[in-house]
Parts: structure tokens; C-alpha cells; sequence
């Protein structure tokens, strides 16, 4: 009903995923299937031997990019996410294995809204391929 759509604010993208739990879900399988498939070997070279921090540091990133709580910005202040990676030398193979290693780890996660899930790897897909320099 109208009135009812009125008093209630609408979801945020953070909400429609299924929150904190779905957004772990998916980077967990994300750094999972990085460690694990050589296919994505190039980029887990990248990463620090010790993926632990970036388990952390992902879905606290997203959980805020999504609209949800901004611990993330709060812990970073000033910090641009474009900015941080200019200086990575990413090139247009490590970024299409980091899209597909995070579209597979979404689809496995199983968020509860599937329509705001694929929104969500699109975005995610846009803003990988603008990382790209090398
Ligand atoms: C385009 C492909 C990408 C590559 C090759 C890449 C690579 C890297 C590398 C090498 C690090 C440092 C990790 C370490 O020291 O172990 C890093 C950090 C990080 N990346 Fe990426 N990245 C990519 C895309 C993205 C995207 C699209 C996001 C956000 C949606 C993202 C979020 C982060 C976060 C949150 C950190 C930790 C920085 C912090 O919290 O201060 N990355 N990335």
C-alpha cells in the first residue's frame, strides 16, 4: 500500500544482499577460490602470503559501499579505493580473474535477493576494469 511504502524507508543494496553474513559469505568463498584455483594464480600473487587482513578488510569495505555500516571509512579516513589501486601496476588480466572469482563467489553465496546480487557484481565489474593501468 502507498501509506505503508511511505513509512517504510527503502532497503538499502546492504539489506536486499542478506547484510553482514551474505557479504562474509562471499568474500570468504572470494579469497577461497583465489587460494585455491590456479586460474586466478596471477592475481592471488599479488596478495600479501597471509590473506587474513584482506578477509577483514573486503567485506567491511563493501558492507559500507553497499549502504550498510561504514566501519571501513571510518578506520580508512580519506582513503580512496581507485586511488589505492592506481599504484598496483593492475593489469586487464588480473582484473577480469578478480570479476570472475567475485561473480563465482557471489553466485555461490546465495544472497537473498538475486536481482540486487547481480547489480552488485556489475558494479563491482566496473569498478575492477577501471583499476586497470598496466
Ligand atoms: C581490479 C583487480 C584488483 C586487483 C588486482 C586488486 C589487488 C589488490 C592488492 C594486491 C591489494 C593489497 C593486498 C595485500 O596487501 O595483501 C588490494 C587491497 C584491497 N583491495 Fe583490491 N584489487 C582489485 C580490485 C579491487 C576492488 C574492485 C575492490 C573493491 C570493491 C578492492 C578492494 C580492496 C580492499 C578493501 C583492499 C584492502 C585495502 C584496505 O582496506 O586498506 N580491490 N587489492
Amino acid at each position: 500500500m502507498a501509506t505503508q511504502a511511505l513509512e517504510s524507508p527503502p532497503q538499502s543494496p546492504f539489506e536486499r544482499m542478506g547484510g553482514h553474513d551474505v557479504i562474509r559469505r562471499i568474500t570468504d568463498r572470494f579469497y577461497d577460490l583465489m587460494d585455491e584455483e590456479p586460474a586466478y594464480a596471477k592475481l592471488r600473487a599479488m596478495h600479501a602470503v597471509d590473506l587474513g587482513p584482506m578477509r577483514e578488510s573486503l567485506p567491511s569495505f563493501l558492507a559500507g559501499w553497499a549502504g550498510g555500516p561504514r566501519d571501513w571509512w571510518e578506520a580508512n579516513p580519506g582513503k580512496c579505493m581507485m586511488s589505492a589501486h592506481g599504484g598496483l601496476g593492475i593489469d586487464r588480466e588480473t582484473a577480469e580473474q578478480w570479476v570472475e572469482a567475485m561473480n563465482r563467489a557471489i553466485a555461490d553465496a546465495t544472497p537473498a535477493d538475486a536481482e540486487i546480487a547481480e547489480r552488485m557484481g556489475e558494479a563491482l565489474e566496473r569498478m575492477a576494469l577501471g583499476m586497470v593501468r598496466a
